[in-house]
């Protein structure tokens, strides 16, 4: 369908010229790059609409850039840019469009998709969820007894519930002061049974998000919340207390919601990638519909940078090209994400699905193996918590793990002094990762120290430094700029997987692992048989608890 032949990228002459820059400049020290640049922090910046992306505290030079926008050419970035934009199936192992920019577009956009505009549609979706959410919010919405609805709850997992979750959280200070959005994933029934210990069925409100909903950990909460429900309210009110948000109208019905109270989406809308969509439900129930549509105005604002603005001057190819750089040319095997606020905690988790489920692959787009490193290990936790936790191994381990770091410069919640503190902080870790502490530094830190413990004490209040990081700083978090943050990550995960030249769209990975639980599930019961291919660890796993249960 399009030219494999960039497959091998890592056989390029850039890629080469890449590897001989790195051992040319890999005893660089940034240190000394901002002392002899005042303006380097001018030169390695963006701002765009209330978002600042510092990346000069990376191993990079202005050769890197180009060396790394080289790389871009030859994997016809541009070329597949355009690609995503129009709706060519560039998901090809599943012959899908990858259009969530499209769930961005304003009402006056088109964007044709086999001949019909896909924006029509999109806003069509929006405005039921408007209508719905309105009452909702307003008390117009009424549970089985006549009471307004006050606690709804989320049932999804994966794309499903994280990227909302995770929006939910962030918006805290824009949500209806009396309407709680609860998020519940996990198969493990305490989730569940915990949410539910806290709720009235008279007030609760049910959304069971699956984009295929077949999703078993899905299905088996939305029944157990049916059940749950059904001790009090009857199969009549169902219809006022369970909605559907997914791409499967069948199984919705077979559920028994009826399509009337379903909201749907579209194959060309990936799981990790739909919060864009009617799965954002919850986070327009919590925040209204002008605070969604402005979220969706971020996202769009940082689409059209990245779909217009040249390569070396664009924030999600600036971020991928220099992960790429660790990534591949300095073994870097992981990359930390560390946001110093606390609505965003669970961001990691989010950009950690995003990521390792796109470009945790080993073959290319059109199933050529990869001789060389994907996907980074994506991990870590919100500031300045982690700071008292892992930052240790940051500062003085032997890895080298590129950070992100994620700061508003105002708060929603006053307490000026502590939101100083935050940003004091978050700016001094990655200053601290950047210079390091030198010998001198140290010495002159202890002036009358007897000599063997000296010996004993330098080497430990050594900091190497050197260790790189990017720096984004939202103006406050609003519905805007986060939109904006969740679509640089988007595509800064799109760019890198063009660069690899793997399909970033599909996740085969998980399949197998679904596959093996619903074979090992009838043979946890004692009177099933074995089969005699399992190996002995599972067998004897399988017999423990066949065991246990007697
Ligand atoms: O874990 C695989 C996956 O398919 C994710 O990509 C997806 O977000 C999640 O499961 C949930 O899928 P669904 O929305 O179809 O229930």
């Amino acid at each position: 369908m399009f030219d494999d032949s960039k497959i091998g990228i890592n056989h390029s002459p850039v890629w080469a010229r890449l590897h001989q820059h790195q051992r040319a400049t890999r005893f660089m020290q940034m240190r000394e790059l901002f002392q002899t640049d005042a303006q380097r922090f001018q030169r390695f910046s963006l701002q765009l609409d209330g978002l600042l992306l510092d990346y000069s505290k990376n191993r990079i030079t202005e050769r890197t850039l180009e060396l790394l926008i080289d790389l871009a050419y030859e994997a016809d970035l541009p070329g597949w840019m355009q690609r995503m934009r129009r709706g060519e199936r560039i998901n090809v192992s599943e012959r899908r469009s990858v259009l969530h920019t499209a769930l961005r577009l304003p009402q006056s956009a088109s964007l044709l998709l086999d001949g019909q505009d896909v924006v029509p549609e999109v806003h069509a979706v929006l405005q039921r969820m408007r209508v719905f959410c309105d009452k909702v919010r307003g008390g117009q919405w009424l549970g089985y007894t006549g009471q307004p609805i006050r606690d709804v709850v989320n049932l999804g997992i994966g794309g499903s519930d994280l990227g909302p979750l995770v929006v939910k959280e962030a918006l805290s200070a824009y949500a209806h002061p009396e309407l709680n959005v609860h998020f519940v994933s996990n198969v493990d029934g305490q989730h569940i049974a915990r949410t539910l210990a806290q709720l009235d069925p008279a007030t609760t409100l049910f959304v069971v998000a699956s984009k295929s909903f077949t999703t078993p950990e899905t299905l088996l909460n939305a029944e157990a919340a049916k059940a749950w429900f059904l001790q009090a309210g009857s199969q009549g009110d169902i219809a006022r207390h369970f909605v559907a948000v997914s791409t499967n109208a069948p199984a919705v019905q077979a559920f028994g919601i009826d399509t009337e109270h379903m909201f749907g989406f579209w194959d060309w809308v990936g799981g990790r990638y739909s919060v864009w969509s009617a799965i954002g439900l919850p986070v327009m129930l919590a925040v209204g519909y002008d605070s969604f549509r402005q979220f969706l105005d971020g996202a769009h604002a940082m689409d059209e940078h990245f779909f217009h603005a040249p390569l070396a001057q664009n924030m999600p190819v600036l971020l991928a090209l220099i992960g790429i750089w660790y990534n591949t040319f300095y073994q870097a095997h992981t990359h930390a994400i560390m946001p110093y606020d606390h609505g965003l905690r669970r961001l990691p988790a989010h950009i950690q699905q995003l990521d390792m489920e796109s470009n945790g692959k080993r073959v290319g787009r059109f199933g050529a193996p990869l001789d060389f490193d994907t996907g980074p290990v994506i991990w870590g936790e919100e500031g300045a918590n982690s700071q008292h936790a892992f930052f240790q191994l940051l500062h003085q381990g032997t890895r080298l793990v590129p950070c992100d770091f994620i700061v508003p410069m105002n708060s929603h919640y006053g307490l000026e002094q502590q939101h100083r503190v935050l940003v004091a902080n978050c700016f001094a870790q990655s200053e601290a990762l950047m210079r390091g502490k030198s010998e001198a530094e140290v010495m002159a830190e202890l002036p009358d120290m007897p000599g063997e413990e000296l010996d004993m004490l330098l080497p430990q209040k050594l900091f190497p430094g050197n260790q790189p990081s990017n720096t984004i700083a939202l103006d406050k978090v609003t519905p805007h700029t986060l939109g904006m943050l969740l679509a640089l990550y988007e595509h800064k995960v799109f760019v890198q997987g063009v660069i690899w030249g793997i399909n970033s769209f599909d996740q085969w990975g998980v399949e197998y692992g679904k596959q093996l639980a619903r074979r090992i599930l009838p043979e946890l019961d004692a009177a099933a048989a074995l089969p005699v291919t399992h190996d002995s660890s599972t067998r004897g796993l399988i017999e423990y608890f066949r065991k246990i249960h007697g």
